[in-house]
């Protein structure tokens, strides 16, 4: 069994919903605990027919047997979570840490007044930047202090490393992109804070010698949302015409678009210290591919696609989404 890491390779929106939910139902973790910024993520999950827009509840809820988990590093909206608890109907299994920050409706009132934050940099107005500016400056409130979530409280680290420690499979579920890392990413274009796997680890609390694999998500193009460079982008109609067009799960803004970027998948593969890649949306690069799960059965472009991503990155692509549901995902793992 494994500590497995989920990260983003691009710009975030990779479709790391759809390969945390399809490990979760393969691998049946124990545990999915996530990481990243905060509900300013979104991430979309399509299993059993249904369809979830997933910013706080991990995306391992698929999996009725599996503890979910929040780490401290994350930002909490109570109303959010709750909403969502609710609606995947995990309120028996899931565990907030009592060291989140917590966002009120005042700081989502101020990142809305603060047009540095809105217009400039395009942010998606969840009071996230807000909330981690004052938990540096040490105001903001933890989980441990709220009552409505108090029956959720639990030490987050503590089950994740005992877990580990026993040998059971723990997979963790980053958000957000490397490019738009407060470090690694396209700065000031970026999030609150680094979210490439090291940081990830740090928001669950597992140390990097607890870590067996890392899978960086790619997307078959570059998509981005918000302001910031993107190198090759694409204009609208093209887009349509290609099929690439998006629209943001959090903001409904449409996303940026530009072809596969080998040499930031590459860079990506390094600052996240990737094992294996994940390439998502491979039907709408290739229409026929869609619903595919047997590598073979591929048509040979889209297997040169997936050959040249590996050679030019060094490590191999083992799991490729071939629809959004957790169903069409094609697995080339070893057993
Ligand atoms: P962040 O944590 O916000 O970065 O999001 P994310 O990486 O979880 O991705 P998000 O769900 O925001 O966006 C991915 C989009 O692609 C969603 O609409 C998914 O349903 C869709 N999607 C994911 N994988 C596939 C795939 O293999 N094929 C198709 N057609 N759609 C996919
Ligand atoms: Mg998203």
């Amino acid at each position: 069994m494994t500590c497995t890491v989920v990260v983003g390779g691009f710009y975030g929106d990779e479709g790391k919903g759809h390969i945390v939910s399809y490990l979760a139902v393969k691998d049946k973790p124990p545990i999915t605990v996530r990481g990243g910024v905060g509900p300013n993520a979104g991430h979309k999950v399509v299993f059993q027919g249904r369809t979830y827009g997933l910013r706080m509840v991990p995306c391992g809820f698929v999996n009725p047997n599996s503890r979910l988990l929040i780490g401290p590093g994350v930002l909490v909206n109570p109303k959010v979570l709750l909403e969502e608890i609710r609606l995947t109907e995990t309120e028996n299994r899931i565990g907030i840490d009592k060291q989140c920050a917590i966002i009120e409706e005042r700081h989502i009132e101020e990142e809305k007044k603060d047009t540095h934050l809105t217009t400039k940099i395009g942010t998606t107005k969840t009071g996230v930047g807000i909330c981690q500016a004052e938990r540096a400056h040490r105001k903001a409130k933890l989980a441990k202090e709220i009552p409505e979530i108090s029956r959720y409280i639990t030490d987050v680290p503590l089950e994740v490393n005992t877990a580990i420690s026993r040998k059971e499979a723990v997979l963790v579920e980053g958000t957000q992109g490397t490019y738009i890392s407060l470090y690694h990413g396209t700065y000031p274009f970026c999030t609150t804070k680094d979210v490439c796997a090291s940081a990830i680890c740090s928001d669950v609390g597992i140390g990097p010698t607890a870590v067996d694999d890392v899978v960086v998500v790619f997307k078959a193009f570059v998509t981005r949302v918000g302001e910031g460079p993107l190198e090759n982008q694409l204009p609208t109609e093209e887009l349509e015409r290609r099929g690439w067009l998006e629209f943001g799960t959090v903001t409904s803004r449409p996303r940026r678009a530009a072809p596969f970027d080998f040499k930031l998948a590459k860079r990506a593969v390094m600052l996240n210290g990737a094992t294996q890649a994940a390439v998502t949306k491979l039907d709408i690069m290739y229409t026929d591919c869609k619903g595919v799960r047997n590598f073979e059965k591929l048509s040979e472009v889209a297997k040169k696609f997936i050959r040249e991503i590996e050679t030019e990155t060094g490590i191999p692509v083992t799991l490729i989404g071939t629809g959004p549901s957790v169903e069409e995902t094609i697995d080339r793992r070893r057993p």
